[in-house]
C-alpha cells in the first residue's frame, strides 16, 4: 500500500440516541422530484442502486451527513461512500485522480466499483470518518443518477441498513431495518448486482482492492494492463472490514455439503441455502442458490432477508465454490456469520 497516511482528529457532535420516529415515506420511481427536495431539505431519502440500497444525504450539508451516521447506528470513524454522476463530478470531492482511475472509470463508471482518492479540503472529514481520503463511485441506477444531476451535488450514502446488519436489496428491506428513522425510501426496483461494490484504494502507486465485489481483480487488471494488489486482511477500523458485518437477524453457519446432506434429515426449524440436490427433512425448508456467481451474488441479501421474515432458528448455507470470482461472497459470508 502507498505511504501512511495522517489521520485527522474530528470533533463530531454526538447525536441523540434515540430520536423523534418520523414518518417514513415510500415514494415510488417518478417521484424523483420529491427525493430531490428532501434531500435539499437536509433529510435522508434511501437510495436505490445496482448494487445495494444506499442511504443517502445531500453531501455538501454536514447536518445530513451526522444524520446518516444517527439512523444507521454508525461509529462516526467509519467512512461514507460519495456518489457522484460522473468522473466530472468527481473533482469536486477528489484532487490527484491518477490517470489509471480515468481508464478505470471510463469502463466500468457507472457501476460497481469505487475509487479512493485524496479528498479535496472542502470535503467534510465527517464524510470521510476524519481520514484525508475518500471514496467515490458513480451508481448504475438511472433513477438515482437523475436525483444526484438534479441535486447538483453528490450524495454521501452508506448502505441503508443498521449498523452490521445485511444490507437491503428491495425498498422493503430499507423499510425493515430503518422506517420511521429516515425521511423517505425510493423505490427503485431489485438491485440487479446485490452486493456491494469494488473497493479499490487509488492512492498509492499499485491499487488496493479493500472489498471484493462484481469487478474483479482480473477485470481491474485487464483494464489497466498491470498487478493490482488484493490483501486478505485490512485495518479493522475500516467499517466494510470488520469481522463482523452484513448479519441476518437468524443466526448464519457456513458448512459443506455433505455436512448440511446430514442436517437436513436430522434438524428442524431450519432454513438451508444451497445448491446441491439434498432431500429436505420435515421441518427444514431448502432455498435453492443459483449455481452462477452474479444470479448467487443477486439472490444472496434478498434470501437471507426473506429467511428472516420466517422466524427459523438458524440459516445453514452450502459453501460456495473455492474459485477467486467468488472471493466478494467469500467476504460477505464469512463475515455474516462470525459470532
Ligand atoms: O455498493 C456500495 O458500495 C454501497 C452502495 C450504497 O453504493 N455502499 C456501501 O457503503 O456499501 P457502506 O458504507 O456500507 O460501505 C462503505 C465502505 C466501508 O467499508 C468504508 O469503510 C469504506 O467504504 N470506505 C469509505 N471511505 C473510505 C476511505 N476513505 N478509505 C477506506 N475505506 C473507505
Ligand atoms: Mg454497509
Amino acid at each position: 500500500m502507498g505511504p501512511t497516511r495522517p489521520v485527522i482528529t474530528i470533533a463530531i457532535p454526538c447525536q441523540k440516541p434515540d430520536q423523534e420516529p418520523m414518518q417514513t415515506r415510500l415514494l415510488n420511481s417518478t417521484e424523483a422530484d420529491a427525493a430531490v427536495t428532501i434531500l435539499r431539505q437536509g433529510e435522508l431519502v434511501a437510495l436505490p442502486t445496482e448494487t445495494v440500497y444506499g442511504l443517502a444525504g445531500d453531501a455538501s450539508n454536514e447536518k445530513a451527513i451526522q444524520k446518516i451516521f444517527a439512523a444507521k447506528g454508525r461509529p462516526p470513524d467509519h467512512p461514507l461512500i460519495m456518489h457522484v454522476h460522473s468522473m466530472e463530478a468527481a473533482g469536486e470531492w477528489a484532487v490527484d485522480i491518477p490517470a489509471q482511475a480515468m481508464l478505470l472509470a471510463d469502463k466500468f463508471w457507472p457501476g460497481p466499483l469505487t475509487m479512493i482518492f485524496r479528498k479535496q479540503p472542502s470535503a467534510s472529514p465527517l464524510i470521510t470518518g476524519g481520514l484525508d481520503t475518500i471514496a467515490l463511485r458513480a451508481p448504475d441506477h438511472p433513477l438515482t443518477l437523475e436525483i444526484i444531476r438534479k441535486l447538483g451535488t453528490g450524495v454521501a450514502a452508506p448502505s441503508a441498513n443498521a449498523h452490521k446488519k445485511t444490507s437491503p436489496t428491495r425498498a422493503e428491506h430499507v423499510l425493515k431495518s430503518l422506517s420511521g428513522r429516515i425521511a423517505a425510501v425510493i423505490d427503485g426496483g431489485e438491485c440487479k448486482v446485490g452486493i456491494e461494490s469494488t473497493i479499490v484504494d487509488m492512492t498509492g502507486d499499485t491499487p488496493v482492492i479493500l472489498r471484493p465485489g462484481a469487478i474483479t481483480k482480473a477485470m481491474i487488471e485487464d483494464v489497466l494492463g498491470a498487478a493490482v494488489a488484493q490483501p486478505a486482511g485490512h485495518d479493522e477500523k475500516v467499517a466494510g472490514n470488520m469481522p463482523v458485518h452484513y448479519q441476518p437477524e437468524t443466526t448464519l453457519h457456513i458448512r459443506s455439503g455433505a455436512q448440511l446432506a446430514e442436517l437436513a434429515g436430522s434438524e428442524s426449524n431450519i432454513a438451508i441455502m444451497h445448491y446441491s440436490d439434498l432431500v429436505m427433512g420435515a421441518g427444514v425448508t431448502g432455498y435453492r442458490m443459483p449455481t452462477d456467481k452474479s444470479a448467487y451474488a443477486r439472490a444472496l441479501y434478498a434470501t437471507l432477508h426473506r429467511i428472516d421474515a420466517t422466524g427459523v432458528k438458524a440459516i445453514y448455507l452450502e459453501a460456495p465454490p473455492d474459485a477467486p470470482e467468488w472471493s466478494d461472497i467469500h467476504d460477505r459470508l464469512a463475515k455474516a456469520s462470525a459470532s
